[in-house]
């Protein structure tokens, strides 16, 4: 990954033995969505995997990485994340990340999910924890540059 971002923090595509599995986004926060929290901070995090490699592990292990990407590259800089409450695998994979609920709202409506992660220096995720667990094989996440 590289050391310095561009405009936009990170796309990242994630890889699984040369195959794209899923993307990462790092963005600002779109001023136009409804509901938006502009104020809690200004990178968001997104992620969107294909459903044949839910369940193993992989968006955690390569969220993290780009996590730990961002905080090198901005340290000190909050990320954000929205997601529906109905989501549960985000939910999920939200608190496995380490994001803290600031406040739950309705839009497109549903009820939203609206966190946010200050990583510190020596911050690991609770995806460690489960690093040794059998499966396919290891992630690559590569970060594409976009303007
Ligand atoms: C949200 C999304 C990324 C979550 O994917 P996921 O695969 O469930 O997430 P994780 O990488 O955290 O995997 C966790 C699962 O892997 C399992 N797992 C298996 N091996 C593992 C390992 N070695 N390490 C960690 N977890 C492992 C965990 O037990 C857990 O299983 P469970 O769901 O049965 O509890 C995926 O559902 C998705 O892309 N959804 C569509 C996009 C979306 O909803 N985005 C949200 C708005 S930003």
């Amino acid at each position: 990954m590289p050391e310095v971002p561009g405009r936009r923090p990170g796309f990242f595509v994630v890889e699984l033995d040369g195959t794209t599995i899923g993307t990462i986004q790092l963005d600002p926060q779109d001023p136009e969505r409804p509901g938006n929290r502009l104020e809690a901070g200004e990178t968001e995090l997104g992620y969107l995997f294909l459903p044949e490699v839910w369940g193993y592990g992989y968006a955690t292990e390569a969220c993290t990485a780009a996590l730990d990407w961002f905080a090198d590259a901005l340290p000190g800089e909050p990320v954000v994340l929205y997601t529906q409450t109905a989501n549960v695998r985000s939910m999920r994979l939200a608190a496995k990340l380490g994001f803290s609920e600031l406040e739950r709202f309705t839009a497109y409506g549903a009820e939203q999910w609206f966190g946010v992660l200050h990583k510190i220096p020596g911050w690991q995720s609770a995806a460690t924890s489960c690093k040794d667990r059998e499966r396919p094989s290891a992630t690559s996440v590569a970060r594409t540059t976009t303007s």
